[in-house]
């Protein structure tokens, strides 16, 4: 019997996590899981609607870290965790993506030499103004098992002085969740489209500090929103950290760009099927637009997801208003066939390849 601790923390580790805690329980006799929420979200639309969408069981605990700098958010969360893990001794924590949570409960496992795996190893921008870069880095210099979602990512580690055999290429659990969910999203469509009256629309999602915290930045992107909406109406799910940006810097947002709350898993999915173009700086959604198929524009310099540029239907686009405003017009003539661009092994079994691995072990 193996003791796994899960952590997750902010809205994209859910989808990561929920395929694992589902797969091993099919395995009870072999895992005796615990699920950690840290608390970095919190708002009911960016944490307990997603344990309901994703029939993910009620975290075991919650340490409530909410929201702080850097610094606070990672020391809380150390703190916090330390008497978590050595009540419960785990024989390995897993830890998703690149988030402060992700570091910060890595960086106290490994000094209580309890073992790492880390979902989404290996993803790199080469961009170290990005926390999330940091985060990645020094996440899979400790970690003890490294479980990645592509070749390149493998390339990198290797590149970094991992040893091979803490290397396992699995694929991707965000795609097991969406393949698991896309038919409940299918039947959801229907009513959604009904609410937004809308066929054709644009899809957009905005929460990197480098593109929402800057006044020029923010207004860049959205007037050419405010532009673009005028071929076709624009659906922005607004992230709480772009929210509050976008009152700071009193930035005046068209009707025909409709601002909503964030929306849960089921029905964004949905949205992102039927967009006719999606608008971006989010990692997630450059890996769910590939897989869908549908165009996707990065509004970043980099990603440290390229097999969404090369196999998949992601574009990166400068932070220009005319070359946004150009590029959605571009990509909205444009519908690609998915099948044949799927990276590999985004086949909707990674968690039971992680699983068997992790019996194996
Ligand atoms: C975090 C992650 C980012 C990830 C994103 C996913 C880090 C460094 N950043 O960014 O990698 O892509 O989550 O969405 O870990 N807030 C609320 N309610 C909430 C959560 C946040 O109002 O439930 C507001 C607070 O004002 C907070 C701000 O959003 O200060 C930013 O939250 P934080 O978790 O620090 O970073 P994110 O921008 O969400
Ligand atoms: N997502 C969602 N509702 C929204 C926006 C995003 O359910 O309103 C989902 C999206 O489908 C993906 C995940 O959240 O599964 C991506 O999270 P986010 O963009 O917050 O973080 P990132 O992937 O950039 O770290």
């Amino acid at each position: 019997m193996k003791r796994i601790l899960h952590v997750v923390g902010a809205r994209p580790n859910y989808m990561k996590i929920a395929p694992l805690v589902r797969e091993m329980a099919k395995h009870h006799e072999d895992f005796a899981q615990t699920l950690v929420h840290t608390g970095q979200h919190y708002d009911d639309n960016m944490s307990k609607i997603f344990f309901d969408e994703l029939e993910m069981p009620r975290p075991d605990m919650n340490l409530e870290v909410g929201s702080g700098t850097h610094a606070e958010q990672t020391a809380q969360v150390m703190m916090r965790f330390e008497p978590v893990l050595i009540e419960f001794k785990p024989d390995w924590i897993v830890v998703p993506g690149d988030v402060n949570s992700t570091l910060a409960c890595a960086l106290v496992a490994s000094k209580l030499g309890i073992k790492i795996a880390h979902v989404e190893a290996g993803l790199r921008s080469f961009d170290r103004t990005m926390p999330e870069e940091i985060n990645r880095l020094l996440t899979d210099q400790i970690a003890d098992l490294l479980l990645t979602t592509s070749r390149e990512a493998d390339e990198n580690l290797l590149r970094e002085g991992v040893a091979p055999e803490k290397i396992h290429f699995v694929g991707n659990t965000m795609i097991d969740t969406l393949v698991r969910l896309v038919p409940i999203a299918d039947a959801r469509w229907p009513s959604l489209r009904a609410d937004f009256n809308l066929d054709r629309f644009v899809l957009v999602t905005l929460h990197r500090p480098n593109n929402v915290d800057d006044a020029d930045g923010l207004n860049e992107i959205i007037s050419a929103l405010n532009e673009a909406s005028a071929d076709l109406p624009v659906i922005f799910p607004v992230h709480p950290r772009t929210r509050q940006r976008i009152a700071d810097h009193r930035i005046s947002v068209r009707e025909s760009v409709r601002l909503t709350e964030p929306i849960g898993y089921v029905d964004f999915l949905a949205l992102q099927a039927h967009a006719a173009v999606v608008v971006t700086d989010s990692g997630g959604v450059q890996e769910e637009t590939t897989f869908l198929g549908v165009p996707c524009l990065t509004v970043r310099p980099n990603t440290e997801r390229p097999v969404t540029t090369t196999l998949g239907t992601n574009r990166l686009v400068k932070r220009n208003s005319s070359e946004i405003v150009s590029a959605i017009r571009d990509a909205a003539q444009h519908r690609r066939d998915s099948k044949n661009h799927r990276p590999e092994l985004w086949d909707g079994r990674t968690a039971e390849r992680i699983v068997s691995l992790f019996r194996e072990l």
